[in-house]
């Protein structure tokens, strides 16, 4: 596990503001690296790249969708300071060095070796890894605005967040429906990690038949959100944005959901410590006359029988899953806490002697989490299988282990471990719905058993504001 420089051990913090990367573009992506001069001999020498020479344009393709003036922070996450300007890359110009040497920034876990390309892809090519370098280690010059290549004149292509007529901020757009707590979530003074499981109330009146979700956004409500896990919502932990569907796939929202979240908080304890938390859900809809192709469906392909032994430095876990039909994988978010070392998604296909690479987190950072989402959904034959491989580190190397010293199995709190990679697919042959006619019956009744299993399970826990768990009792 790379070390990122001792400043940057990442802060447990929420949601990490998204949707807000550059749209890259390929002319900008060729656009040059430094200032090249011809000597005599005729060779060329590459000279220090210069801020408008090479820099400017590789900051703004690859750091100014999160660094940036005024980089909203929706209770999560915000990258600290903008680097749109040469007085501001100037004065980070080290730790520009640091963080890109280091691989820390851009934030980004896969390895570039997998099959097809996911949605905003984070990869910093070559050419301008050593353009920001090797300006910041040549004093950062300035260079002559001039020479800024065309590309960099061209306004920054930043998604920005809209509000919402009650004042709420969403990345997606206006939602068709927000979804709250009964009421804000008091996390008292004592605490320092609680995982309270919470219903989302619909809004009386404000859901009166099923509608076909196409989008939804997780608005963490206060800055001690880690990260949470929704039954409707899907994941919000640091690194993720809002969750758009491609068109044509969607899930069916019954008129009468039994919404829950289980919210992780994480902060400091003591005097003044105290934080109220109104975290919301918003869900964007399918219109009349749209329709859906593809029913997406979630599996966490969670394994929980494992024991890491103390001190091991690289502990292998696997699981599988196999495929009896044809099915669209959409994305893959592989999740576990501290000791999470390094995780392989692989394909085992019955038309291939090999196993295809689906996703490789060499390095994996449980505080930059990301689900996965594959530009072109991937057909994975039936006969298929899929193989989950996760490496821990549960020895002192590990600068994020809690304690060394202990076996760690499967749970829910943080310095448990977990083993898991959801994914979201869909059946492969296309259903043809006609959004506001007739649902089909399979469908339907699948949605409503689910509802009513969600209320029977929850029925056993406290799912409306919570109490502030008693100091060192884990709430769940
Ligand atoms: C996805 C959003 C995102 C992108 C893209 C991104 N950053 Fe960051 N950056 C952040 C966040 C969030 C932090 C704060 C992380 C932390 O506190 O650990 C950060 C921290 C930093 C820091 C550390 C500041 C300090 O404390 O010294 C530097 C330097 C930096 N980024 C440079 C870059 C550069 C250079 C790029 C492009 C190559 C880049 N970042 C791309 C979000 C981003």
């Amino acid at each position: 596990m790379s070390v990122p420089p001792r400043s940057l051990v990442p802060r447990l913090s929420a949601l990490l503001l998204a949707g807000a990367w550059l749209a890259t573009d390929a002319a900008a992506q060729d656009a040059g690296g430094g200032a090249v001069v011809a000597a005599d001999t005729g060779a060329a020498v590459a000279a220090v790249p210069t801020y408008y020479g090479a820099v400017q344009d590789a900051l703004r393709r690859n750091c100014a969708g999160c660094h940036r003036p005024n980089a909203p922070d929706l209770g999560g996450m915000t990258a600290p300071m903008s680097l749109m300007t040469y007085q501001d890359a100037r004065r980070y110009a080290s730790r520009i060095a640091d963080v890109v040497n280091s691989g820390y920034m851009p934030p980004w876990g896969a390895d570039a070796q997998h099959v097809g390309v996911f949605k905003d892809e984070r990869y910093l090519s070559d050419e301008d890894e050593q353009a920001l370098v090797a300006w910041a280690e040549g004093g950062a010059p300035m260079g002559d605005p001039a020479e800024a290549p065309a590309a960099a004149d061209r306004p920054l292509a930043v998604a920005e967040p809209v509000e919402a007529p009650d004042g709420s901020m969403w990345w997606m757009g206006v939602p068709d429906l927000v979804v709250g707590f009964k009421e804000p979530i008091v996390v008292c003074e004592a605490v320092e990690d609680w995982q309270p499981q919470v219903r989302l109330h619909v809004p009386d009146g404000a859901l009166t038949e099923p509608k076909w979700i196409r989008g939804m956004e997780i608005r963490p409500g206060s800055n001690i959100v880690h990260h949470t896990v929704s039954s409707h919502l899907g994941v919000g932990v640091p690194g993720r944005g809002p969750f758009v569907f491609p068109k044509g796939w969607g899930i069916l929202l019954t008129e009468d959901p039994f919404i829950t979240i289980s919210m992780h908080y994480h902060k400091e304890t003591g005097p003044g410590t105290e934080v109220v938390d109104d975290t919301k859900g918003g869900f964007a809809f399918y219109e009349d006359g749209e329709v859906i192709d593809y029913v997406v469906e979630t599996d966490i392909q969670a394994f929980t029988d494992f024991t890491i032994p103390a001190g091991h430095p690289n502990y292998e876990v696997r699981n599988q899953t196999h495929f009896e039909e044809d099915i669209y994988l959409l994305s893959m978010g592989p999740h576990a806490h501290f000791r999470g070392k390094a995780v392989k998604i692989e394909l085992e296909r019955p038309d291939r002697p090999f196993r295809e690479t689906l996703l490789w987190v060499p390095d994996y950072d449980f505080n930059w989490q990301f689900q996965y989402e594959l530009e072109e959904p991937y057909l994975i034959p039936a006969g298929s299988t899929m193989h989950v491989t996760w490496w821990y580190d549960n020895s002192a190397d590990n600068p994020f282990n809690p304690d060394p010293t202990v076996d760690v199995s499967y749970g829910p709190a943080t310095t448990d471990e977990m083993m898991n990679a959801r994914i979201y697919y869909a059946k492969a042959e296309p259903r043809g719905i006609v959004v506001g006619q007739d649902i089909p019956e399979d469908i339907l009744t699948i949605s409503r058993q689910g509802e009513e299993r969600a209320r029977r399970v929850a029925s056993e826990w406290e799912v409306d504001s919570p109490a502030c768990p008693v100091p060192g009792v884990a709430s769940r």
